[in-house]
């Protein structure tokens, strides 16, 4: 049975404030903490045992998933002292592992939403015989993630990792953050400092004439590293667009979790999910966003394509139009918050004091 490991260390920086409490994959999507979807598309794959590479925040994990019975699964827990990078986080749960040299190990970058289907990237591994295999998916922009192009056989030629210049962007294929490693080739990664697996150990295998090998496909897929495609993976899960055993109860336009308090009257569509015991008064509109639990949207509010922290306020006919407010904040009412805003955890915006058009 294959093993996997899940790289769940990171900062999260481009996600703060969201992440100034919780680790990213912590933050709930679709009702549950977003960890839990790949946890259960891991087990529907056939994954039993799990070993999570933990360092920001690293202490909630355990309390939360606990030995991974409750989801059918053995969860190891392995915390850097120092934050290790990606290779290094690798290398470090290593010890855990129980499979042979020759056997494929899974790895996952903790914040990917995706269709991918597990079993064949296993079964790419093992018919190309080859080192280490990865998913790879193509997207317009590909200048915020590691290029791989490959050659007609789907070979790994090159990994550059956030290309620089434009000569760089060779290809529109990016390494989408899952890997079938060789149990062998993780022994092989440095211990006991900082390793990059993007900058460091993929140049340096494909240097020393290692087989890696690219499965391109064009299934659904999602870094959720921004609050941007953090609100929209939670929506395209809620819709059923993103697939996932993990999402309570039936896929639709909205989610409202129990003991949330929502006015008859209110509007909630696009893969809305209001979060437990949040409120949303008379004749609010939200649409494509998340509330998380304990949040309150008073009346007339109208909320598009943002995330509402937890406990956060959000006062009468106020706005938010890609916002993100952190946990706690109160935004008081008739204000208008544009796309790109951030508020910060628990700060206090008194009524109408941000706009972007006339208050008359
Ligand atoms: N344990 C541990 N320790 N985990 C870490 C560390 C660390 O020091 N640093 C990062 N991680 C985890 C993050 O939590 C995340 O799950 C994963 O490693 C990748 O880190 P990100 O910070 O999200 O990287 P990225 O999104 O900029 O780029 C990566 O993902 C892209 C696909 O989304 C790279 O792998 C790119 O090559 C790739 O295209
Ligand atoms: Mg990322």
């Amino acid at each position: 049975m294959t093993e996997a490991i899940l790289l769940v260390g990171g900062k999260g920086t481009r996600l703060r404030p969201l992440t100034v409490n919780t680790p990213k994959p912590m933050v709930p999507a679709a009702g549950v903490p977003f960890l839990t979807h790949q946890l259960a598309r891991a087990k529907a794959a056939g994954v039993e045992h799990i070993v999570l590479a933990t360092s920001y925040l690293a202490e909630v994990f355990e309390p939360h998933f606990g030995d991974g019975s409750s989801l059918g699964l053995h969860l190891e827990y392995v915390t850097e002292d120092e934050p290790l990078g990606t290779g290094g986080a690798i290398r470090n749960v290593a010890s855990r592992l129980h499979s042979g040299p020759d056997a494929p190990v899974l790895i996952f970058n903790g914040d990917i939403l995706t269709g991918l289907d597990i079993a064949a990237l296993v079964s790419t591994h093992r018919t190309s015989g080859a080192d280490v295999s990865l998913h790879l998916t193509r997207v317009e922009d590909p200048r915020a993630f590691g290029l791989v192009p490959t050659d007609d056989t789907g070979r790994v030629t090159a990994f550059l990792e956030k290309p620089q210049t434009p000569e760089e962007i060779v290809t529109d294929q990016i390494n989408a953050g899952a890997y079938v490693f060789r149990r062998s080739v993780i022994d092989t990664i440095p211990t006991g400092r900082p390793v990059s697996v993007e900058r460091e150990t993929f140049p340096d295998l494909l240097s020393s004439g290692a087989h890696l090998q690219g499965m391109v496909d064009s299934t659904y897929w999602l870094d959720l590293g921004t609050p941007q495609a953090f609100v929209r993976g939670s929506a395209d899960l809620v819709q059923g667009r993103a697939p996932s055993p993990a999402v309570p109860g039936r896929c639709g336009d909205r989610l409202v979790m129990p003991g949330a308090a929502v006015a008859p009257d209110a509007k909630l569509t696009g893969g809305t999910v209001i979060g437990t015991d949040a409120v949303v008064g008379e004749g609010a509109r939200i649409e494509g966003s998340t509330i998380l639990a304990g949040a309150v949207v008073e009346a007339g509010a109208v909320i598009t394509d943002s995330l509402v922290g937890a406990g956060a306020r959000i006062g009468a006919r106020t706005t938010l139009l890609g916002a993100v407010v952190g946990d706690g904040a109160s935004v008081g009412p008739d204000n208008e918050l544009n796309p790109g805003v951030r508020v910060w955890c628990d700060a206090v915006l008194p009524a109408a004091s941000v706009r972007f058009s006339s208050d008359q």
